[in-house]
């Protein structure tokens, strides 16, 4: 089924998102520059472009840039004097995100901060709200960065977890994937937490079977 995935990916950014050269390049230049391949889809990005406007996003956080792909996405998707603060453990990945942005000149709205999220996370005090918060890193880490997203956040804050699915991986109990792990624990937080409003949803498509939670704080 996966090529059929792919060909429908392709049938749909033909049809619905046209050519882009900035985020052509920034995914030419993540593989030259060694980068795994795992950003969203592009079909995804937009996803995550139009959600942002529904929600009339002024302040992105992101946790996980890699290269900057959904980042641009998400940026594009702000208001003037919108702001977006991504997270990213690795300096080079940061490097290579920081051209990417030049070049698809959104530099002026996003600041990255490199280092373990957490540490981060754990020093934003006093800072403005955010509104919106694509987590997309370590995902045994992903309790914790729901906790800080509604720490964060405020009431109607939407909150984004991606790879939540995992080929299906998430049924497997006993699991000795921390990966896995760690998303099933994401749900049992999410199902108890009087918080948050979510739900998930799986995903085929150029990326495979996966899928993404939604919430929002209540
Ligand atoms: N959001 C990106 C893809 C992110 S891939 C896109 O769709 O384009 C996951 C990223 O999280 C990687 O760059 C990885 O280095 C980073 N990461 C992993 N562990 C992290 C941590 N503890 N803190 C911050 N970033 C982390
Ligand atoms: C992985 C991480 C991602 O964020 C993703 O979208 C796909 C794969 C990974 O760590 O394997
Ligand atoms: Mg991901």
């Amino acid at each position: 089924m996966g090529e059929r995935w792919q060909a429908v990916d392709d049938y749909i950014d033909a049809r619905l998102l046209g050519d882009d050269d900035a985020l052509a390049t920034t995914l030419v230049n993540n593989a030259e520059q060694r980068l795994p391949p795992i950003d969203v889809s592009a079909a995804q990005g937009k996803m995550l472009f139009l959600l942002a406007q529904m929600a009339g996003a002024r302040r992105i956080l992101e946790i996980g840039t890699l290269g900057g792909y959904s980042t641009i996405w998400l940026a594009r998707a702000l208001p003037d004097g919108g702001s977006l603060v991504t997270l990213e453990l690795e300096a080079h990945h940061a490097k290579v995100a920081r051209e990417n942005f030049d070049r698809a000149d959104v530099s002026d709205k996003i600041e990255i901060r490199v280092g373990p999220a957490a540490d981060s996370l754990a020093a934003m005090d006093g800072e403005a709200s955010f509104d919106f918060v694509f987590i997309d890193a370590d995902k045994q880490s992903n309790v914790l960065y729901v906790e800080e997203a509604i720490r964060l956040g405020g009431p109607g804050t939407t909150i984004i977890v991606d790879n939540v699915v995992r080929e299906g991986g998430v049924l497997e109990a006993n699991s000795d994937d921390e990966r896995i792990v760690g998303t099933r624990a994401l749900f049992d937080m999410l199902s108890a937490n009087p918080r948050l409003d979510a739900t998930a949803i799986q995903t085929v498509g150029a990326k495979g079977w996966d899928g993404f939670v939604l919430a929002r704080v209540r």
